[in-house]
């Protein structure tokens, strides 16, 4: 399912001459089984754009499509139902009685008229519950404000999972976990991705998440496109990254800093075991040495 932008733009107040544009001339093609991350300074747009991606917002101007079709020209917002969106702090969204009826509660929507009973409602929460590692028949009586807040967090994305979405967008997800509630995250976004074939979209501002886990990074400027390309490659352009307010990587910083010193690395290291290999290269080298 390729998911396209074609020219979008959009405006919070598109009234009257002095337009402030949240996004202009948009173009984005996103291919079924990608992993993408989304990064950007503060107010750059990303929250907008997903919200556009999802159909909460319709552009001012340009096309999006879905599988070729334009949801809002062809009056089918129902083609939205393949993308799910979890919110920045999803977990502020629980609002049932118990963790079942939250979870329930999309999938109850997006079925109603179509399954004569709650067996395939049942099916898909217990499948999105036991994909984010709980288990239902221990989980479903509890109310979700009893949770600690990794496992609201997790209630809240089965609640997105639950819609089956094709394209799953989250919204810088890892805000506020910490590096266990983290991997945890990323091993089901990968699963997702590789078994599943889900489609990954992730704003992101942490570069180690970008260059650990998406094999494209978009990158938003001011309300436009100013990077598409492999992590590894826009990071490393320091000009480029500091522009558009993106963080370098520590093992880039750590490899500058090594270099600045009269060790420099024979390639870019992306990772802390990378930095180890080239320094213990490097410092085994000059030990051989007679
Ligand atoms: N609900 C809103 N009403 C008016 N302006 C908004 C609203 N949400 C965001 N904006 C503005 O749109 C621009 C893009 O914001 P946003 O998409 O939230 O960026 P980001 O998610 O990258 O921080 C900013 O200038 C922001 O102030
Ligand atoms: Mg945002």
């Amino acid at each position: 399912m390729p998911v396209t932008l074609e020219h979008i733009s959009f405006s919070y107040s598109p009234q009257g001459s002095g337009t402030a544009w949240a996004l202009r001339a948009v173009n984005i093609a996103i291919q079924p089984g990608e992993f993408v991350a989304l990064a950007g300074r503060a107010g750059s747009g990303k929250s907008t754009l997903v919200q556009l991606l999802t159909g909460l917002l319709p552009p001012t101007g340009g096309r999006l499509t879905i599988d070729g079709v334009d949801p809002f020209a062809t009056r089918q917002p129902h083609l939205f139902d393949q993308i799910g969106l979890v919110f920045q702090y999803p977990e502020h969204q629980l609002f049932s009685a118990t963790v079942y009826a939250d979870v329930a509660f999309g999938p109850r929507q997006q079925l109603r008229g179509r399954a004569p009973d709650d067996a395939l409602v049942r099916q898909r929460v217990d499948w999105a519950m036991s994909a984010v590692g709980l288990d239902l028949t221990s989980w479903a009586d509890r109310h979700p404000l009893e949770l600690s807040g990794g496992e609201k967090r997790r209630v809240a994305i089965a609640g997105v999972l639950a819609l089956r979405p094709r394209l799953l967008i989250l919204d810088e997800p890892t805000a506020g976990l910490d590096a266990r509630g983290r991997r945890t995250l990323f091993d089901l976004l990968h699963r997702l991705n590789r078994e599943e074939g889900v489609t990954i979209l992730l704003v992101s501002h942490r570069p180690e998440e970008m260059l650990a886990h998406a094999s494209r990074l978009l990158v938003l400027d001011a309300g436009t496109v100013a990077g598409d390309g492999a992590p590894q490659q826009l990071l490393a352009d320091a000009p480029f990254a500091t522009a558009c307010g993106l963080e370098q990587p520590d093992c880039l910083r750590l490899a500058e800093r090594l270099a600045a010193e009269g060790l420099p690395m024979p390639e870019r290291p992306w990772d802390p075991a990378a930095v180890a290999a080239q320094v213990l290269t490097r410092c085994g080298a000059g030990r051989a040495q007679p």
